[in-house]
């Protein structure tokens, strides 16, 4: 070897030797955290401080966007001076808890991704990082029976099938759509979900084919949300008031008197 390579050669074994190993610290994170858009959620961050420079440390939180794709600085502390949120997450987030809890107020659907916590003691050189998957959902706004206003009243002709169209806007995750004459769980209908992709919500449609009888003149019909999650469980409904009596004039025996007026007038014409 030439004398400049054996001097390169030495300086990186020096190196080598006199640079003490990262070792992988153990980051405490929750698996999966859930919230409500405008409400808060706290992500959990928790390590074993070195027995030595322990104050030289840096607490990164970033986040991928299930939504945006994006990734995103977060926030971070270092040396536990004064902490900053960037971005959308400027004066949203705060350090709660003796490590790197934060609390995130205000929340969006955007803000539903992937986090990840990363600490690194860089002079004790130990560091680690874990992960939480947020779940930020939101409560439908409006669940709506189309061109029937809440309680109004609905004429059927009993006997005949007749088709109720239902609408749920702007729920995360979508909504499902249940349909109870009464107190009696009459089914779910035929359901259309569409995204707006821009605000990550779903509008939910629902067509459904109901034959009423005459025993149900007076009942409720009823359209309700249904959404998985506990936290976003409000159930928000709709209903008409079915009306058999509104047709029934050409129902049964009505029919058989106009039937017989008819066959008496051709017979009267033949006469
Ligand atoms: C149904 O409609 C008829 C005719 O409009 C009305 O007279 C009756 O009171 C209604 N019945 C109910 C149960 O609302």
């Amino acid at each position: 070897m030439s004398p400049s390579w054996t001097k390169l050669f030495n300086f990186c074994i020096t190196v080598l030797i006199t640079t003490p190993l990262v070792r992988t610290l153990d980051v405490q994170t929750l698996p999966e955290v859930e919230g409500l858009r405008l409400g808060s959620a706290t992500l959990k961050c928790s390590y074993e401080e070195p027995e030595d420079d322990a104050q030289h440390i840096s607490k990164v939180w970033t986040m991928i966007s299930e939504v945006t794709g994006d990734v995103e600085a977060v926030f971070s502390q270092i040396d536990n001076k004064n902490g900053e949120a960037f971005g959308r997450y400027a004066g949203r987030v705060t350090l709660t808890g003796p490590h790197a809890d934060i609390t995130i107020s205000r929340l969006e659907l955007v803000d539903s991704g992937m986090f990840q916590c990363a600490i690194d003691f860089y002079i004790a050189r130990e560091s680690g990082h874990g992960e939480t998957l947020m779940k930020v959902y939101t409560v439908v706004e409006d669940v709506d029976i189309v061109d029937h206003g809440r309680g109004q009243e609905y004429m059927v002709k009993p006997g005949v099938e007749h088709e109720l169209q239902c609408k749920a806007l702007r729920g995360r995750p979508a909504a499902k759509l249940n349909w109870y004459l009464g107190d009696t769980f009459y089914g779910q209908g035929e359901e259309t979900i569409v995204e707006n992709e821009a605000e990550a919500t779903y509008n939910t449609y629902s067509s459904y084919l109901a034959t009423f009888s005459e025993n149900d003149n007076g009942k409720i019909m009823k359209c309700q949300s249904n959404q998985e999650p506990e936290i976003a469980s409000q159930h928000v409904s709709d209903y008409v008031t079915i009306n058999t009596s509104g047709s029934a004039v050409l129902e049964g025996r009505t029919w058989h008197i106009l039937c017989s007026i008819l066959i008496s007038s051709i017979l009267w014409k033949f006469r």
